[in-house]
């Protein structure tokens, strides 16, 4: 056998004149920090899309994304790098790789990260001649150094027939001596699959098994898998490309799902026995997330809050996208459950609590407006017909409507602004028990909705101007109870801006 990666050997860290460059353009074009959410990742130029090798490492959480710093569209691609440590303060970090191999010069795409003794242990999908191989880094944090021997994992190693066009974003973990990767491909059939294999060392690899496949009709290339436990329960997220639209479910074409399944507890076996895929998000915008578990054991997702087909933007931004905010998992009665990160209560400002509302007709509360908060609102009884306007003025609005009587829910960005033809209108089934509970996070240009303490999410981006601040309700015959956080902006933009 042959032995381990040695790290050791592997050479200084040298940044190439790819790296150099995309390092300066990013320090000398940083968009200023009031054009940008407070506390959801972006990036400070250029586009940005899944996220990538969400960790911790070191004391900190890492958040590596794919990443072209030259323009707000998609490009020959980087991994960006911020880190946080509550995971409300992104701090930038200077981009980590650059497409500048033979084996990944036509872009460094997604992938995950480990951390291991030897230091942080990157692995993502090189592509080079239209092929897509899987490759190896090794950083402290900050720099990272590109495995001499890349690519670890590629077409030799598939089973028979299988092509390597479309062979990426490995998801990389240890189980005691053992390596294993998962990565989603396009079987032979066209059909989407997550294929494992196994590894003792890093680098001679065993293809194991098809851990998940999708017929053909739905799905015909998984991308970005992530398999973990659950509290006990073995899970697999991914996002399928080109899905139809079945009843209220995978409205979004490329949708993302998990798959909760029967495993060996410590992820050992290379059997996963699916149950059926549900979505993860409901709202116009979410991809590719990826989770990571805590030192204090909880696991935590992000997903990009973006989409293929829209990724909106205001032709004056040279920026795109946000990542969700960080959502805390956990698995009730078969349904993943998903909480907003619990650290957004340390940035709380001010704090309005209004009891008693009855709502017939439209509703405002002049102390209750802005592009920062978080609110709860809690239904006496399960909500009928409420309609919710965000980030309005006279020409503006972005709508959430709870249609009881239509079975369902929906989100409406018609008037927010956009200077383009997104899909606009986004709807989702109700709740088999009604809507009891909506927690709504806003951050400039940002909406996600938690119904029902976390049982399904939202995710909505706008470019609506920031002027545009007022909330207005609507119902008839609503009772409910308001709690209003508004976010102390000054304090987080101050925290983001002090140098490590
Ligand atoms: C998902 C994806 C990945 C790929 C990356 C390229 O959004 O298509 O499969 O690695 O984006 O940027």
């Amino acid at each position: 056998m042959t032995s381990e990666v040695n790290f050791e050997t592997m050479t200084e860290f040298q940044p190439t004149p790819e790296l150099n460059q995309a390092r300066q353009f990013e320090t000398e074009h940083r968009t200023p920090a009031d054009q940008q959410p407070a506390f959801h990742l972006t990036p400070a130029v250029g586009w940005m899309n899944d996220p990538n090798g969400f960790s911790s490492y070191n004391g900190q959480v890492h958040l590596f994304y794919q990443y072209h710093p030259y323009a707000n569209q998609w490009g020959p691609m980087h991994w960006g790098h911020q880190v946080s440590e509550d995971l409300m303060v992104w701090k930038q970090k200077p981009a980590a790789l650059a497409p500048d191999q033979p084996f990944d010069k036509e872009g460094c795409f997604s992938g995950t990260a480990v951390s291991s003794e030897q230091g942080h242990v990157l692995v993502y999908t090189g592509c080079a001649h239209g092929k897509q191989n899987q490759c190896l880094a090794i950083g402290d944090g900050k720099n990272y150094v590109k495995f001499d021997a890349n690519p670890i994992l590629s077409k030799s190693a598939l089973p028979q027939g299988y092509s390597d066009v479309d062979f990426r974003d490995p998801k990389l973990w240890k189980t005691k001596e053992t390596w294993y990767l998962a990565a989603g491909i396009r079987n032979p059939e066209k059909k989407g699959e997550v294929i494992l294999f196994s590894s003792p060392n890093l680098k001679d690899w065993t293809y194991e098994s098809i851990l998940l496949s999708f017929d053909g009709t739905n799905g015909q290339m998984l991308e970005c898998p992530d398999v973990f436990m659950l509290e006990d329960q073995p899970m697999l997220i991914c996002s399928p490309q080109n899905m139809h639209a079945q009843g209220y479910e995978f409205h979004n074409g490329h949708n993302s799902v998990y798959v909760p399944g029967h495993l060996n507890q410590s992820l050992e076996t290379s059997q996963f026995f699916q149950n059926e895929a549900r979505q993860l998000d409901y709202g116009l915008d979410f991809y590719a997330p990826q989770t990571t578990l805590l030192e204090d054991g909880r696991r935590v997702l992000m997903g990009w809050m973006s989409s293929w087909s829209a990724p909106i933007l205001s032709s004056s931004q040279n920026w795109t996208s946000q990542m969700t905010l960080p959502r805390e998992l956990s698995f009730r009665q078969g349904r993943l459950i998903q909480k907003p990160i619990r650290e957004i209560e340390n940035w709380y400002k001010e704090t309005i609590h209004i009891e008693n509302i009855h709502l017939d007709g439209s509703y405002q509360d002049r102390r209750m407006s802005g592009r920062y908060f978080d609110m709860t609102i809690q239904f006496s009884k399960p909500a009928h017909n409420f309609v919710l306007d965000l980030a309005c003025d006279v020409a503006h609005k972005t709508t959430f409507t709870i249609d009881a009587a239509k079975g369902c829910m929906e989100m409406d960005r018609t008037y927010c602004g956009m200077e383009d033809d997104y899909v606009a209108v986004r709807k989702a089934v109700l709740p088999e028990n009604g809507v009891h509970e909506l927690r709504v996070i806003m951050d400039l240009y940002s909406i996600e909705i938690f119904v029902n303490e976390g049982e399904m999410v939202l995710s909505t981006v706008l470019p609506t101007p920031s002027q545009a601040d007022l909330i207005v309700l609507h119902g008839q015959d609503e009772e409910m109870t308001i709690d209003f956080h508004t976010m102390d902006v000054e304090k987080l933009r101050h925290e983001k801006a002090k140098v490590d």
